[in-house]
């Protein structure tokens, strides 16, 4: 009796600390940095391509970058490896080992340099037996493999879901978190469990991790920026109110610089993913990046908007002809509101909306245009606001209540 009794304390204790939130205390605004996956993917021929191979000189020369170019500043401070970054078998010992050849310092090398410069180090894994370009993955290697990322003074763990039973990623990644939390090193847990979901527990995932991908892969298309925009705005109600300070929905890496997306398609993603509170993931070669979607990375005052302290992500509010409105509730009482035009008519695209249909209180603001193509303008209830936004483009304000006194708390 007093055995099965204290078994089922046991399976009982077990059961709560797997249940124990992650609380680690990071990613208090959403995570900005750099990531390998979506401009370089699994380029492992240094011989051909030098200047792509997944390689600590590639993470080297982007850090060096973002250090003297003023991204650190601006806030991108993780540089992370995504996939292809490992030998394809363990050690001996059943360690993971890093590719010798581009990583030829290993992983630890490569923490003390960013970390010297003042960066934080961001590595990828995957809960199954293989990572998704099947490199190994950490499935019954968890406890050896998070020792490695402490010994390596790893900051940031994305893990993908890969060659994993998507039913047991419920209990899997819970039990990875904790396992990251004793291990007494702080790492920012990035989990792509709902992605692999067709019904995901988001609030059993915003618990346990404090990113999560909800969604497809990104792909340097308009196409594929329209698509993800348009599912997160289809599904906000599913997972937005998850999202604060410590827990947020990823919609996956900028394209912003490489070659897909024309400089105002750019601004549409910088600016509608600073309203959902995304993480602001880089994933470009900074090296050779055209000035003008440089100044779209470092846009000081849209990067503020995503790193808003209330940490509330906004919401698609209208959607008509091709036209949308995203709007962001922010700590001071402002609010980001953009407008997006999908529509492909050659010119741009005249909008009048009432505060109602922008969703905002009916008071006076000052309203300021964040990408800066327009002079600040006054505004009130009593005139509907007018604006007009290029093909495939974005206009982005920040609306400032002029005064406490006509805040209307009734919208
Ligand atoms: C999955 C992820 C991507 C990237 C690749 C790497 O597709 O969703 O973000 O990490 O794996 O193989």
């Amino acid at each position: 009796m007093f055995r099965k009794c204290r078994l089922y304390l046991l399976v009982f204790l077990e059961l709560v600390s797997v249940n124990e939130a992650l609380n680690n205390g990071l990613a208090l605004t959403p995570p900005m940095g750099w990531l390998t996956w979506q401009r370089f993917r699994c380029i492992t021929d240094c011989e051909k391509y030098p200047d792509e191979c997944i390689s600590e000189a590639l993470i080297k020369r982007t850090a060096d970058i973002m250090l003297d170019e003023g991204y650190l500043e601006a806030g991108y401070n993780y540089v992370g490896i995504d996939d292809c970054w490992l030998e394809k078998e363990r050690d001996d010992n059943g360690r993971l080992v890093p590719d010798r050849n581009r990583f030829p310092n290993g992983m630890k090398a490569v923490a003390d340099y960013l970390h010297e410069k003042g960066f934080k180090f961001a590595l990828y894994q995957d809960y199954g037996n293989k990572t998704c370009m099947g490199y190994p993955g950490v499935l019954d290697h968890e406890e050896t493999d998070i020792q490695s990322f402490v010994d390596w003074d790893v900051d940031y763990i994305k893990l993908d879901g890969c060659y994993v039973d998507t039913a047991k990623m419920d209990d899997g990644y819970p039990y990875f978190g904790k396992l990251l939390n004793q291990s007494g090193r702080p790492m920012v847990y990035s989990c792509s469990w709902p992605a692999y979901q067709k019904k995901p527990d988001y609030a059993s995932i915003s618990h346990h991790c404090n990113l999560w991908r909800n969604w497809d892969d990104i792909q340097d298309s308009w196409s594929s920026l329209s698509k993800i925009m348009n599912w997160f705005a289809e599904n906000q109600d599913d997972f937005a109110k998850y999202a604060r300070p410590g827990q947020w929905n990823d919609p996956d890496m900028l394209l912003v610089g490489n070659f897909g997306l024309s400089l105002d398609q750019a601004k549409v993603q910088m600016a509608v993913w600073s309203v959902l509170a995304a993480p602001l993931l880089m994933s470009v070669d900074l090296k050779t990046i055209r000035p003008e979607f440089k100044e779209v990375l470092l846009n000081k005052d849209i990067i503020a908007i995503d790193q808003d302290s209330l940490g509330k992500q906004g919401l698609r509010v209208w959607n008509k002809s091709n036209c949308e409105i995203w709007n962001r509730k922010l700590s001071d009482g402002s609010y980001a509101i953009a407008f997006v035009n999908k529509r492909d008519d050659g010119t741009p695209y005249a909008v009048k909306v009432s505060f109602d249909t922008m969703r905002i209180p009916k008071q006076t603001y000052e309203v300021q245009d964040l990408y800066k193509e327009e002079q600040p303008r006054s505004v009130g209830p009593e005139v509907d606001f007018e604006t007009r936004i290029n093909p495939s483009g974005v206009k982005f304000y920040k609306f400032i209540p002029k005064s406490s006194n006509d805040v209307n708390t009734a919208t």
